[in-house]
């Protein structure tokens, strides 16, 4: 049976989007992978816990893939943590996805200089990556080494391209990890119980 992929796309204009839409058409056909397009399935934000928590069930590899807003994830994919990742669930007394991998998949406007102290964010770009890392660690989830798409705008169609075989790389070498049991990690989970 092939691995199972589930990516949990978070574009809030899926239609406009240019980076996330070449990296997600470069993985369209990978074996066993499932999109969820958050903003495509839920425009009023009112996300379906349960059908959200049984893709995951059955999921070996989650992948976070969101555009870079404000420094963090957009809207909804926040709120799909809040929701989704639910306590006595997630976290708390059961931890029912322990052990999953999660794969963060993420596109900025702005090129690798922009996050450095003299740059226009002001710090790397690693910086901001605790609120969605330590996520997945609360809830006892293995994160892997994040996908990072920088420059997004600045890209061109041949480097976008690159980028999009790259992802497509990745997530194979995830999946190939994670079956012989040598998951591409960053940070355990740390959570017990
Ligand atoms: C509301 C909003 C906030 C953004 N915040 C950031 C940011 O904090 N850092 C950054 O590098 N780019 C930021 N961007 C740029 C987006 O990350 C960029 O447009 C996107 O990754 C391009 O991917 P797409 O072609 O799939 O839309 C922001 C864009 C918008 C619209």
């Amino acid at each position: 049976m092939p691995a199972r992929i589930v990516v949990i796309y978070a574009h809030p204009y899926p239609s406009r989007s240019r980076a996330g839409k070449a990296l997600l058409h470069a993985i369209s056909d990978v074996e066993g992978l499932e999109v969820r397009s958050l903003y495509s399935r839920y425009p009023d934000f009112g996300i379906d816990i349960d059908a959200e928590q049984e893709a995951l069930l059955g999921a070996d590899l989650i992948v976070w893939q969101s555009p870079f807003y404000w420094y963090g994830v957009p809207a909804l994919l926040h709120h799909w943590f809040e929701k989704v990742l639910a306590l006595g669930w997630a976290y708390g007394d059961r931890h029912i996805l322990r052990g999953k991998h999660v794969l963060f998949a993420v596109t900025t406007g702005g090129p690798p200089s922009s996050y450095s102290p003299e740059g226009m964010h002001g710090h790397p770009f690693e910086t901001f990556l605790p609120p969605v890392s330590q996520t997945a660690k609360f809830c006892a989830m293995e994160f892997c080494e994040p996908f990072i798409l920088h420059g997004a705008h600045r890209l061109s169609e041949e480097e976008l391209a690159e980028k999009a075989r790259e992802y497509r790389a990745t997530i194979e070498r995830a999946v190939r990890n994670i079956r012989n049991g040598n998951g591409i990690v960053v940070q355990s989970g740390v959570a017990n119980g």
